[in-house]
Parts: structure tokens; C-alpha cells; sequence
């Protein structure tokens, strides 16, 4: 297992580029199962989770061929089940349950369970394919789903689910019929998706919005797409910069997606000045407390929130953190706290006490963005820190060290 050994104490100074969307590329990877054709897609980021994704695919009989673009064709698809080994290591393996239901009529995929930070059900989404038409089965932790064709119908979500609004637009474009989804999730990376689905030919309307409409086709062509920008990246880049006082840009991005995080480092101090897509970040002398609560999108994002209290450990005064959308996302705390910081944590509630400086530690990453956080809290501190567990940061953070040394960081990975 890597470690990271990082010098803390460094401002961070130069230009960082954001790389594709780990989120979109999930579920755009898996939308080809349901196009005749080739698909190519630019700009996929070369993470864990997307390495995950084209295993899981070629075992089902897409074929894959890397290259500057990924190009991925599903004519000879033959496989209709997503295993435990695989689905254990990326909760994601779920979306491919709405494309294969659709495409196979029949699909097999092992219950993710539960994760550290949260239960994580699926609920939403099998209650969403039964109510297409699908007949649905658990034994043995597998979902079992068949359906001769799921046919559109209304889906309204109790709770906004970000794969779960994915997974039933990807079924519905080939469902028969219209099915219109209330409540969905209006995240860039489900617009991303309904892009990618309407140049395979979908009829989609209103995705970006809570409210979307798809008309399904018989068949879907296949599409060439570039990934939109990773934007939990850039903000974590941008909260990096703030905690170091320094001075980046955040290049080949787009501001809009980040435009709650931005609003709120304006205002605790951190000066951000964009255009179309860049981003300059500078770190101001001091942080200044604030309070925040994380919602879905277009609110303060959930994965921000473990970056966001480490900076806060820093800031003048007291900032209260509120999580709405995961109970379990706090394990960062102890580990911060390691580093000097002064948390409270009850509940979906943290009471963060702003100090001077945050001192170098051994420290555990328990997930991919509370890893992250330790990183950050790791550059700011004083003396050395070693992340251990870097497996799961690099289940969504592209070259990370190589993109830190870049901006000056001393980091290193340690096997
Ligand atoms: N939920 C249910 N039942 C369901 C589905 C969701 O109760 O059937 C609940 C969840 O337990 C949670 C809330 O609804 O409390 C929202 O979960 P959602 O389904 O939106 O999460 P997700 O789709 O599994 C995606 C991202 C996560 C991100 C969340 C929230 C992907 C691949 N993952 O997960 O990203 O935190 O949305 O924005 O898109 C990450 O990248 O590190 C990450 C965890």
C-alpha cells in the first residue's frame, strides 16, 4: 500500500490543469453499452474507478481500445452480470444496471453495501426500474432485474440520487413510451450524461433541471464526446491554494460548476477571479470563519465538505459544518484533529474551532475525499505528515503528486 509523505508549510504557485470529470466519465463509460457502433470519448481521466469501469465493461463483452481517446464498442456484448469482486471496489458498478435491464432485457449486479460514509442504498433506483416494469429479485447479494422491455413511466425521487437519476435516464432512452423523472438530481454530470445519450440519439428534455423528460427510442447510435472538467478537482484545488496561501490558476476548467465553493472562499477571504475556463485562486494572509451546509447541486457539494473542513481548521473563529446528504461523513475529524485541529463532531454536525497552525502527523485516509483532505491539511501543517491508504485517493485524483509538484508541494509516494 503507498503512502504520501508530504513537507507541509509550502504556498502553492503556478498553474494546475483540471482533468476529466470522474463522475461523468462513470456513467458516459457505461452509456455505451447501449449504442450500436463505436463511441470515442476524450478526456477520460485515468483513475481507479474509471479503470474499474472498462474492466467491468470488457467482462461483459464491450470492447475497448485506449489510446489519446477511449473508444468503446458495445456490438458484441454477451454478459448481463456485474460481480462482487468488481462492485466492491467502486459502489458506481451500480450504473451499470439501467443500461444492461435496458439493453439485455436481464441484469445481474451484486449489492454494493454499505461504505464509509454511509449506508449508500439503492433503493431509488430498483423501486424506479420495478415501476418501469422490471421484476426485481435479491439472493444471494446479488439484484436480480429482468424485464421483457421496461416501459416509460413516472419516477419521482423521495431523495435527490445523483446515480440514480443516471441510471434511469440511460434504461428510460430505450424504455417504451415517455417516462418523466421528478425530483431528479441537477448535478453538471447528469447534464454531461443526457449530452452524451442525445448524440447517441436519446430524446431527453430538461436534464440539469429537477424535472426531466425522456422519449424512448428502439435503438441508439454511437457518439464521440469529450468529458466535461472534474469540478470536486478544481475545488479542491481551489481550497488547496487557500489553505496555503497561495497564488494558482486553475486552467482548462469551467467556473460555473464550482460557483458555490467560489461564493463561499470569497467569503472567508480567498480572492477568485475567473473567466470562461480559468481560474485564479489567491490565498489570503488570513482565513476567516464561516458557516456551511452541504446540499445537492447547485448547493455546497457533500464531496467538498471534508476539504472544506480542513480549511476551516484554519480560519479565524468558529465555522459549524453541516452534512445533509451522507450520516457518515465525518471520519475525517479524528484524523484532523491529529493534526492539531479543534473539531467537535455530533451527528450531521461539526463545530470547528479555527488555530494558528495545523502540525505534521501520521495520518489515515478512510475514502477518496477525506483523503484528499488530509493532503490539504497535510500541505498547510508544519513539519512532515504521511497519508497512509492513498488507494483511495487515487480512485478519483489524476496524477496527483506530479500535479502538486508542479505548484511546488513537497510530496512523495512511499510503496
Ligand atoms: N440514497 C438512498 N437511496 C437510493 C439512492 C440514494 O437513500 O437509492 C441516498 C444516499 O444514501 C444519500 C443520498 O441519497 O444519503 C444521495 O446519494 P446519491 O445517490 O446522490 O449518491 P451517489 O449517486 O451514490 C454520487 C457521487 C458521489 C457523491 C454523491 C452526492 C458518483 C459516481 N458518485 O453518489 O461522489 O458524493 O453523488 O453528490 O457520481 C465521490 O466522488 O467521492 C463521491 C462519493
Amino acid at each position: 500500500m503507498d503512502k504520501f509523505l508530504i513537507q507541509g508549510g509550502i504556498s502553492l504557485k503556478g498553474r494546475v490543469s483540471a482533468s476529466g470529470s470522474k463522475n461523468a466519465a462513470l456513467p458516459i463509460l457505461m452509456s455505451a453499452i447501449l449504442s450500436e457502433g463505436q463511441n470515442i470519448f476524450y478526456r477520460v481521466p485515468d483513475l481507479r474507478d474509471t479503470r474499474t469501469t472498462l474492466s467491468l465493461l470488457e467482462r461483459l463483452g464491450v470492447k475497448v481500445q485506449k489510446g489519446e481517446a477511449l473508444t468503446l464498442s458495445a456490438n458484441g456484448l454477451c454478459q448481463y452480470e456485474a460481480p462482487y469482486e468488481l462492485v466492491r471496489t467502486m459502489r458506481a458498478s451500480v450504473l451499470i444496471l439501467g443500461p444492461v435491464l435496458a439493453k439485455m432485457h436481464k441484469a445481474t449486479v451484486s449489492l454494493p453495501g454499505g461504505c464509509a460514509i454511509g449506508a449508500r442504498p439503492i433503493n431509488l433506483h430498483l423501486k424506479a426500474f420495478q415501476k418501469m416494469g422490471a421484476t426485481i429479485e435479491i439472493e444471494g447479494g446479488y439484484v436480480k432485474a429482468e424485464a421483457r422491455r421496461l416501459h416509460g413511466d413516472k419516477i419521482y425521487f423521495d431523495t435527490v440520487t445523483v446515480t440514480g437519476t443516471e441510471n434511469v435516464m440511460m434504461a428510460a432512452a430505450l424504455a417504451k413510451g415517455e417516462t418523466l423523472i421528478e425530483n431528479a438530481a441537477r448535478e453538471p454530470e447528469v447534464f454531461d450524461l443526457a449530452c452524451v445519450l442525445t448524440k447517441m440519439g436519446a430524446k431527453i428534455e430538461g436534464a440539469g433541471t429537477d424535472t426531466i423528460h425522456i422519449q424512448g427510442v428502439d435503438s441508439l447510435s454511437s457518439c464521440e464526446h469529450t468529458i466535461m472538467p472534474d469540478r470536486i478537482e478544481t475545488g479542491t484545488w481551489m481550497m488547496a491554494v487557500a489553505m496555503t496561501k497561495g497564488d494558482v490558476e486553475i486552467t482548462d476548467t469551467d467556473p460555473v460548476i464550482v460557483e458555490a465553493l467560489t461564493r463561499k472562499l470569497q467569503e472567508v477571504g480567498v480572492s477568485v477571479e475567473a473567466d470562461s475556463s480559468t481560474i485564479h485562486v489567491k490565498g489570503p494572509t488570513h482565513l476567516k470563519a464561516t458557516d456551511m451546509t452541504t446540499a445537492p447541486y447547485p448547493g455546497f457539494a457533500t464531496d467538498f465538505q471534508p476539504l472544506w473542513m480542513a480549511l476551516a481548521t484554519l480560519a479565524e473563529g468558529t465555522s459549524v459544518i453541516r452534512e445533509e446528504i451522507f450520516e457518515n461523513r465525518f471520519i475525517h475529524v479524528g484524523e484532523l484533529n491529529r493534526m492539531g485541529a479543534k473539531i467537535q463532531a455530533e451527528r450531521d454536525t461539526a463545530v470547528v474551532q479555527g488555530v494558528k497552525s495545523l502540525s505534521g502527523a501520521p495520518v489515515m485516509a478512510s475514502d477518496l475525499r477525506a483523503g484528499m483532505a488530509l493532503v490539504l491539511a497535510g500541505l498547510a501543517a508544519h513539519g512532515t505528515t504521511t497519508v497512509q491508504r492513498v488507494y483511495h485517493i487515487d480512485r478519483g485524483y489524476e496524477d496527483v503528486e506530479t500535479k502538486l509538484k508542479n505548484l511546488g508541494a513537497r510530496i512523495e509516494r512511499v510503496s
